[in-house]
């Protein structure tokens, strides 16, 4: 659907807060991603909100003048590619690409989901590399542009019960990693969005005591968008869970797997 002429006046008259004219957004349905598109709305930024056709998705373009749906499917590669040209076309130059369509599938070791873990490394790991795929190279010719992709603090250590979702976001970190360094130079940013618990439709199935520090999907969404502008490499929250499981990464194993065990056992997580 394109940006009716209203709603371009109604983005010039709004006063602006980040450095971005268009973000285009995947996962912009979702709970955290939606809560962005919507907060960068308000600020007069022109929001592209992707994911598959919904009217949770229509619900959210109709929520602002300044959010116009374009809907796809991250897992169409080519799809994805002519949405974001789609954008760029009917919107403009994308700023900002914030990639964060993702899922969790429970993994439970007595019975292992192998078609839930092929589903969600597909959609956390090949959604993404769609997404850089179809924003990154308008961004490298044009020296400008800040890629934002989604992982989750729990890609960096092994968690009971995290089996396939913690894989999918260690992929999705050291893919980060790999594109910074590539990216040095060349203008566009990259920053990688590292949350602890969200308090969000997709960790219903999460038994809710072994959610530490959970938050809100408001409080998510601000912390994020008040460090994004600066395009820092890692914007990573809650402190504490970030810091334990950092260092959990960089211990030996031969200590690390028995303090995960005592943290769990001490709290319940
Ligand atoms: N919730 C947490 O605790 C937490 C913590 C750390 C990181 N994260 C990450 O943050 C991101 C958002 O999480 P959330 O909790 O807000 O999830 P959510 O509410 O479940 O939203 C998921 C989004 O992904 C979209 N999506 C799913 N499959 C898609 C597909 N094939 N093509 C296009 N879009 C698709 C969904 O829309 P449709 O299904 O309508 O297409 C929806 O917009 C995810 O990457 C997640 O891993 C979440």
């Amino acid at each position: 659907m394109a940006a009716s002429p209203g709603k371009r006046n109604g983005n010039e008259r709004a006063e602006m807060k980040y450095p971005w004219k268009v973000a285009w957004i995947t996962g912009a349905s979702g709970a955290i991603c939606g809560e962005i598109a919507r907060r960068l709305a308000d600020q007069g930024v022109r929001v592209a909100a992707t994911a598959r056709p919904s009217e949770r998705l229509e619900a959210l373009a109709a929520s602002s003048p300044n959010i116009t749906a374009f809907p796809a499917d991250v897992l169409d590669a080519a799809a994805l590619k002519a949405c974001a040209a789609k954008v760029e076309a009917e919107l403009g130059p994308i700023d900002l690409a914030l990639l964060g369509a993702g899922m969790y599938v429970p993994f439970d070791i007595r019975a292992i989901d192998a078609e839930g873990f092929r589903r969600t490394m597909a959609l956390n790991v090949d959604g993404v590399l769609n997404g850089v795929a179809a924003a990154l190279p308008a961004m490298l010719d044009r020296h400008a542009g800040h890629l934002a992709i989604m992982g989750s603090l729990f890609g960096y250590a092994g968690w009971p019960g995290n089996g396939g979702y913690g894989a999918s976001k260690a992929a999705v970190i050291n893919l980060a990693e790999s594109l910074k360094l590539e990216l040095r130079g060349s203008g566009v940013g990259l920053t990688l969005i590292n949350p602890g618990f969200v308090d969000t439709p997709l960790n219903a199935s999460y038994d809710p005591k072994k959610k530490l520090f959970v938050m809100s999907k408001e409080r998510c969404a601000r912390k994020i968008l008040e460090r994004l502008p600066k395009r820092p490499y890692e914007i990573a929250f809650p402190p504490q869970v970030a810091l334990f499981l950092k260092t959990v990464r960089n211990l030996p194993r031969a200590v690390s797997f028995p303090l995960v065990r005592w943290f769990i056992k001490a709290t319940g997580a």
